[in-house]
């Protein structure tokens, strides 16, 4: 068993992590942290658990511990949820002290020796690590991408072969991807939110990088122009976007595309059968139905029609963030660079 810590193990998506990792069979959780509000408590004491699943007792007795590398030396790997603008300088801290890093956070995603990684989409791209590596500290940092972007590259992957230049999404996004402390109710109850900061800018960029070619020393970004416009709706779990993607392959090509897809990976506990659902029916997918389908790491995709228009939508706390990166963890691991 590989040891592991969460940072940032009060929070929506750190708690996504606690429930994952209870189980795991290849990583064993034995040190959570948290903000110096939470940190020298017990997990049970401060976390406000949140989640459609039990609270995992076996972690209550857990001491919170500080979010310093100090209090990860019986860790072999982290995994970050923490906020953006500290998950910078601690995640870089951890790598210099020779951990492994796969964060949620946005700090690192854009770097040019971090591996910003999809499974399915770009395991190559995790090669960027033996970069990081030559720093001589033996940690490393990997990303998974915004959880829109995850999803909104999953449903892109089996057309891509058919030639994409110019991709439109309009998102309709979950609260619980703003964090507990992110909506009001009174902002978002029968309401829809036509913003959220920085979303779209990921978007347009994150997946350029993982579309993109790694040639054993950099990325070069793909040949793609994406247009996004993103929406917070009432919803609590799952991400629902309809793209329109320039392909004008008939529309029975297309499905028999994505019935034929198969990922580049396999054998990873967390990886979901199918990886892509693809729906018939005129009304599906929709979040309250198809967020757990994969134990909420499928990503389902409907009503796909000429244009090249079509539906996808995916759980963001699993797919989009917590599960995301435990993948990635996985794929490091079945890579033996752990
Ligand atoms: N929610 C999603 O769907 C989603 C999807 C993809 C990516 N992400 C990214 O994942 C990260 C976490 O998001 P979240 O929604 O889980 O946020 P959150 O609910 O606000 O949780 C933040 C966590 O960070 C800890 N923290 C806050 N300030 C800290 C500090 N100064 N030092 C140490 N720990 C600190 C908090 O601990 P305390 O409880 O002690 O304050 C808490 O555990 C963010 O970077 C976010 O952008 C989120």
């Amino acid at each position: 068993m590989i040891n592991v810590g969460v940072l940032g193990a009060t929070g929506a998506v750190g708690q996504r992590f606690v429930q994952l990792l209870a189980d795991h069979p290849w990583f064993n959780l034995t040190t959570l942290t948290a903000s110096g509000r939470s940190a020298g408590r017990r997990y049970a004491d401060v976390v406000e658990w949140r989640l459609d699943a039990p609270f995992p007792d076996s972690f209550g007795d857990l001491v919170v511990a500080p979010t310093d590398p100090k209090a990860l030396r019986d860790c072999d790997l982290v995994f970050s949820a923490l906020p953006a603008e500290i998950a910078g300088d601690v995640e870089m801290a951890c790598a210099a002290a020779g951990l492994g890093v796969c964060t949620n956070a946005s700090s690192h995603r854009m770097d040019q020796n971090v591996p910003l990684v999809v499974p399915e989409v770009n395991p190559d791209h995790l090669g960027l690590i033996d970069l990081q590596r030559d720093r001589g500290d033996g940690g490393f940092i990997v990303t998974n991408p915004n959880c829109s972007t995850i999803i909104f590259t999953l449903a892109l992957a089996p057309i891509a072969p058919f030639g994409l230049s110019d991709v439109r999404v309009a998102t309709m996004q979950a609260v619980s991807g703003a964090g507990f402390a992110g909506v009001p109710a009174m902002a978002i109850y029968d309401n829809v939110i036509p913003f959220i900061g920085g979303e779209e800018e990921k978007m347009e960029t994150e997946t350029l990088k993982i579309m993109g070619t790694f040639d054993g020393a950099s990325v070069t970004p793909a040949p793609l122009r994406v247009s996004a416009s993103c929406h917070r709706v009432p919803v609590i779990d799952g991400h629902t976007m309809a793209i329109w993607a320039d392909v004008t392959t008939p529309v029975d090509d297309v499905l028999a595309a994505y019935r034929s897809w198969t990922p580049p990976i396999s054998g990873l506990p967390t990886q979901p059968d199918p990886v892509i659902r693809l729906f018939d029916q005129p009304n599906r997918p929709q979040p309250r139905l198809d967020r757990m389908h994969g134990r909420g790491m499928t990503v389902s995709v409907g009503r796909i029609r000429p244009g090249l228009r079509l539906i996808a939508l995916g759980h963001n706390t699993i797919r989009g963030a917590a599960g995301a990166s435990i993948l990635n963890a996985e794929l490091i691991v079945k890579n033996k660079y752990l």
